[in-house]
């Protein structure tokens, strides 16, 4: 059995990324920054499942927390499975876009940068030495990272630069990690049905069909085709597949 860690698991894709790993064996620790009654419904889900959860509070964007945070890791690593290594982890944490380029303050740059990337960056260098020789790591990405979205939010310029530097990052990490066997990669959802940007999809309702109508597949994605995704990255399916980034969106503005 390994141990996932994922962080922003308390909804969306996160939980189902969670979700996805524990019917797979693994134990899974995950976060929540906010909202600890939907981690502590998703630590429901899988011990209902015959599963082992814990969920431990971290805010991403504070780089400052990292090392106790790190530090209760360990201790739950030893007192649940009497372990000292996580075997995959997941960097899922972030915060919508919604601010137009024009608009944006260095303030909510800083708050998008330290979310979406700073703490992608630092959080999995203070993790290395709590990483198993031979794990893997998946970074939530976005498909804005490379094709403009459909306005949902109200602007992207900031978030998708921060999602195209995690995609750079990916590559760069599966050199500078490969002497330990650990294998990095990227997901880019597409338009994924989530709480993320307060709601934008429901309270953007009139928007969803015209997303689904640029979608290949025809609707919008549903946090499970993610996880999915993110769990055969992480698992032996995924053994030969390092420094990509796989895009997960149903064929979103491809070809239609
Ligand atoms: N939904 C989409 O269409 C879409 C498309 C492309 C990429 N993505 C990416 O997918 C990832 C997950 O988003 P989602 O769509 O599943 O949204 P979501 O349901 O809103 O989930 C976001 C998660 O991130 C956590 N989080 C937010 N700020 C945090 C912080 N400062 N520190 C720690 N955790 C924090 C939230 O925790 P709390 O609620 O507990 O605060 C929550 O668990 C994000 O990286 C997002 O950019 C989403």
């Amino acid at each position: 059995m390994g141990i996932t860690l994922v962080t922003g698991a308390s909804s969306g894709i996160g939980r189902a990324s969670a979700l996805a790993m524990a019917e797979r064996g693994d134990g899974v620790i995950l976060t929540y920054n906010g909202n600890k009654d939907g981690a502590e419904e998703a630590v429901a889900a899988i011990r209902q499942a015959g599963g082992t959860a814990v969920a431990l509070r971290l805010d991403v964007g504070d780089s400052s927390t990292f090392p106790s945070f790190v530090d209760e890791v360990r201790d739950t690593l030893e007192s649940v499975w009497q372990t000292d290594r996580i075997t995959s982890l997941v960097n899922n944490a972030g915060i919508g876009g919604g601010t137009k380029f024009a608009d944006t303050t260095e303030e909510r740059f800083d708050d998008l940068v330290n979310v979406l990337f700073r703490g992608v960056f630092f959080l999995t260098q203070r993790l290395l030495p709590v990483l198993a020789d031979g794990s893997a790591i998946v970074n939530v990405a976005s498909s804005s990272a490379r094709s403009n979205p459909i306005d949902l939010a109200g602007g992207y310029s900031a978030y998708a630069a921060c999602k195209g530097a995690v995609i750079v990052l990916t590559r760069h990490l599966a050199v500078e990690l490969s002497d330990r066997r650990i294998r990095v990669n990227s997901v880019s959802p597409g338009p994924t049905h989530t709480s993320i940007s307060g709601n934008a999809f429901d309270k953007m309702a009139h928007l969803v069909p015209e997303l689904a109508s640029k979608t290949l597949l025809g609707r919008l994605g549903d946090p499970r085709d993610i996880g999915a995704m993110v769990a055969v990255l992480l698992s032996e399916e995924g053994q030969w597949i390092t420094g990509q980034d796989i895009e997960v969106s149903g064929g979103y503005r491809l070809g239609v």
